[in-house]
């Protein structure tokens, strides 16, 4: 084998069956990523001869005489080429891990496919930013400023990572050469519920580079949640890292340890295990109903599970007021049941960790994790460690919207590392990230709201049914928080909630973007359209007569937040702002078409009850710049980019004098994880604290060298951020078709510390929220086994599927967040569903109360209505 990469020889013959991509990071090429390894996300771009390809799907034997570029190749004599230019000038990424493959994919375009851009960029996924900023990099726009020396708070300040994430530089977790390392892989049970009778490992011990199988014989008896809270009871201890029962299709049953991933998965496949199945139940609805199958019927309240005996992990039941003399005071009543189904967060970079032991005997974990220190305190917990006996590092993370707020690999790592004594790692699948990782919460929620005639609300009920799958991860918190914000945002005498997070036999539910909030948000600003249609009244009027207002108390029933202020509100100009587009005149649309119009608005607190910790530590290096060290890990939420803008304006630098150090459990104290929205919020509060002290020290003269300050924020009290979206849409009533035509979003988010990448934080929410609006749904088939294993069956919206989403922001300022900013980074997501929903309404007379609203749904539920007299459109199709 001769192949030249980026320039320079390789002779290193290919494994049989290698592919290019996994060929070329063996070669020291890690910028090429890994989205999928099926020809689907276009992450592993490269040019084989000047031509695109997708490396995962290209024989690496193929190459054989040829010359690869990849990103390290792209810059020419030390200059970027004009499209990291670009990138980097219009910072056309958030997490990064899809920009290597857009790069090499935008590098060979000609002028006229550069016309033709979503054509052009069909192969290439990007979760987080929504396209636009990829779209403004390739039309040359430049958003990035340079801001003056104390000057950086409020101006576009590019990702101190930007340069590397443009060159293929940045590191994520697994760029990097781990010497020795050794491949796990994981046997997973066929069966939805049972009880392993025996595991045989003998034949797979024999396979040829196999070290290790592991049973739950290896692991430790102790039971905890994969998912990661500052209060470890907010969730069940339900999980073993190796159980003797499984209860969902897909659960780990043995972990293979081997020199490759090929021994690995050779060895998985002689794994024999002899089960003894157990009756099942997949539907959460059944799984109350006195007699279901229990999955956690060997457990009491003592693990933190509220009725083991009926698979309800956590409930809440709870009235204020009086709800039945609300209802009987309302003129108007509507009521209805809507579902949303399980969305997977489809970061690109899937879970995966690598393990070693330091010279020290520490354990030291690298982890695509938003949770560093929780992890640390998880695994010492598990395996009897000291946590100074654990360190836990986060390289840049590919994406997370809240699937890796949990442990999910880390544990098996550590006790494969342990049990060795090697390093090892373990590195999802596409297939896997479907199968065996965390999805959305899928909800039912039957919600009733009543009012006056003059548009007053006088009674709000909720019925909440969530599904939180095989283990408690996540379950009774996002319920909790689900029914919270949507109906404290509400100013309303009587409100009743009763709700519930089930057990199923199904694949784990987990942390997701917006935190329960977008599925019971979809139900109740759907009703309340419904009451401003009922009352003849305009749905944003409605909302105005009923929301809450500064210096009033935000209500829900069973809530305790008493940290919760509107400490700045801007909820009135986001309104505002949708009404003048509502009286906009209506774009071009298709002659036969139907248009209609929707809103919705979502309130969420800025971090979680209970408490959200960072520390920070800056130090002044003695060259002019500045290290900040800082617990948060950056996914892409770009909490980075503001930390340096904190720290630069209060030492009255520029941000490029920042040095971060961050996700690093030895490098700061404590701090409880990039989730939540607390980035800006909690750990940029930390921050400013800690060079704020700092400044005050070099103003006093202080001499000491190093000279350093602490800063240190607790997340409490906490404000609200509000968000409200509106459509106007066209729907073709032969097909289903739904046609955006005009997108427009508007954000309290307090003071804007940083417009572009506030703006990037929106889009990308507002595209997610749209993919799980119109498309996404992971299937599970009624034996449990999860159908939706890959990109090419769970569609993500591409550059083509994604409108142009105007932003808005209301001018306020916040008391209580870092210089009076607020948080933004989940909250996008939450009202964009209904506001389609809405609009959906608006044009065709139908309520469609089942999410994502795809085309062949919604022409069916047309037909239906049709069919049983009803749909009205407002605007009479044109002819
Ligand atoms: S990793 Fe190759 S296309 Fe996704
Ligand atoms: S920036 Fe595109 S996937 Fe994260």
């Amino acid at each position: 084998m001769s192949v030249t990469i980026d320039g320079t020889p390789h002779e290193q013959p290919p494994r049989p069956g290698q592919c290019l991509r996994t060929y070329l990071r063996q070669e020291g090429a890690f910028g090429v990523k890994k989205g999928c390894d099926t020809g689907d996300c276009g992450a592993c771009t490269v040019h084989v001869d000047g031509r695109p390809v997708h490396s995962c799907v290209y024989p690496a034997f193929r190459a054989q005489g040829r010359s690869v570029t990849t990103v390290h190749g792209l810059a020419t004599d030390g200059e970027l080429h004009p499209v990291q230019r670009q990138f980097l000038q219009a910072q056309g990424f958030q997490c990064g891990f899809c920009t290597a493959g857009f790069l090499m994919t935008a590098a060979a375009l000609t002028e006229p496919q550069l016309e033709d851009l979503p054509r052009a960029l069909k192969g290439n996924l990007c979760r987080c930013t929504g396209y636009r900023a990829i779209a403004d990099a390739l039309h040359g726009v430049v958003n990035v400023g340079e801001p003056a020396a104390g000057a950086a708070v409020g101006g576009n300040v590019g990702a101190p990572a930007g340069p590397q994430v443009v060159t293929g530089t940045a590191r994520y977790t697994f760029d990097l050469d781990v010497p020795g390392v050794l491949h796990l892989k994981v046997v997973r049970s066929p069966y939805p519920h049972a009880r392993i009778v025996a595991v045989d490992a003998t034949e797979a011990l024999a396979v040829p580079g196999v070290h290790a199988v592991l049973t739950h014989e290896d692991a430790p008896k102790r039971l905890f949640s994969t998912a990661q809270h500052e209060n470890v009871a907010e969730d069940p201890a339900d999980t073993r890292v190796l159980d003797d029962v499984v209860r969902h299709v897909g659960q780990r049953v043995a972990a293979v340890v081997a020199d490759t991933e090929a021994a690995a998965e050779a060895g998985c496949r002689l794994v024999k295990v002899e089960y003894e199945v157990r009756p099942a139940v997949t539907d959460p609805e059944a799984a109350m109903l006195s007699g279901a199958p229990l999955v956690h019927g060997d457990k009491d309240a003592s693990y933190g599970i509220a009725r083991a005996s009926a698979n309800v992990a956590g409930e809440l039941h709870a009235e204020l007021g009086d709800v039945a003399a609300g209802f009987a005071e309302a003129e108007v009543v509507y009521e209805a049941t809507f579902r949303t189904p399980r969305v997977q967060h489809a970061s690109l970079e899937t879970h995966g960790a690598v393990g070693w032991l330091d010279d020290d005997g520490r354990l030291v974990l690298r982890s695509s994790t938003q949770t560093p220190f929780l992890t640390r305190r998880a695994l010492a917990t598990l395996f009897d460690l000291p946590l100074e006996g654990v360190r836990v590092i986060a390289g840049r993370v590919g994406g997370g919207f809240g699937g890796k707020q949990e442990m999910l690999v880390e544990d098996l790592v550590a006790l494969a590392v342990r049990k060795t004594g090697r390093p090892v790692q373990l590195e999802y699948t596409r297939a896997e990230q479907f199968t065996a990782a965390t999805t959305r919460h899928p909800f039912s929620v039957r919600m009733k709201a009543g009012a006056r005639r003059d548009g007053t609300l006088t009674a709000m009920r909720l019925r909440v049914v969530a599904d939180t799958g095989a283990y408690g991860n996540h379950g009774p918190s996002v319920m909790y928080h689900g029914c919270h914000e949507s109906l404290s945002v509400y100013r309303c005498a009587n409100k009743k909630t009763d709700a519930y997070a089930v057990y199923t036999n199904t694949v784990p539910a987990g942390a997701f973007r917006g935190y329960g909030l977008g599925q019971v948000t979809f139900a109740v600003e759907s009703v309340l359209d419904e009451l401003a249609r009922r009352l003849g009244m305009d749905p944003i009027a409605l909302r105005e007569r009923n929301i809450v207002r500064p210096g009033e108390e935000m209500t829900a029933p069973g809530s305790h937040a008493d940290d919760l202020r509107i400490a700045s509100y801007g909820l009135d100009q986001c309104l505002a702002v949708l009404r003048s587009a509502a009286e906009s005149p209506v774009e071009p649309y298709p002659a036969g078409w139907l248009v209609g119009e929707g809103t919705a608005l979502a309130m969420i607190a800025a971090g979680p009850p209970g408490g959200h910790f960072a520390d920070a530590t800056v130090t002044r290096l003695g060259d002019g710049r500045y290290e900040v060290a800082v617990g948060t890990a950056e996914f892409g939420n770009g909490s980075t980019t503001v930390h340096a803008q904190i720290a630069a304006d209060a030492l009255a630098t520029t941000p490029d004098k920042i040095v971060i150090r961050q996700s690093d459990t030895d490098a700061v104290g404590h701090d409880t994880g990039a989730f939540a929205s607390t980035g800006v919020v909690v750990a940029g509060k930390a921050v400013l604290h800690a060079a704020q002290a700092l400044r005050q020290k070099m103003l006093a003269g202080a001499t000491e060298e190093p000279l350093r300050a602490h800063g240190h924020w607790g997340g409490s009290p906490r404000s609200v951020a509000f968000n409200a979206q509106w459509f106007r849409i066209a729907v073709d009533p032969q097909t289903g078709e739904i046609r955006i035509l005009r997108s427009v979003h508007s954000a309290d988010a307090g003071a804007v510390l940083n417009p572009l990448q506030c703006r990037g934080q929106i889009e990308g929410g507002v595209a997610q929220a749209l993919g799980a609006t119109l498309a996404e749904h992971v299937d599970i088939e009624a034996t449990g086994q999860v159908s939706t294993v890959g990109f090419r069956q769970y569609h993500l919206p591409t550059f083509a599927d994604v409108p142009y989403t105007e932003v808005h922001f209301a001018e306020t300022e916040d008391a209580i967040g870092p210089l009076g900013a607020k948080s933004m980074s989940e909250s996008p997501f939450n009202p964009v569903a209904p506001a389609m929903a809405n609009a959906l309404r608006d044009a065709t007379g139908v309520r469609f109360t089942d999410l994502p609203f795809t085309r062949d749904r919604v022409w069916q539920t047309l037909q239906d209505s049709l069919s049983s007299g009803g749909h009205r459109p407002k605007r009479e199709p044109e002819e």
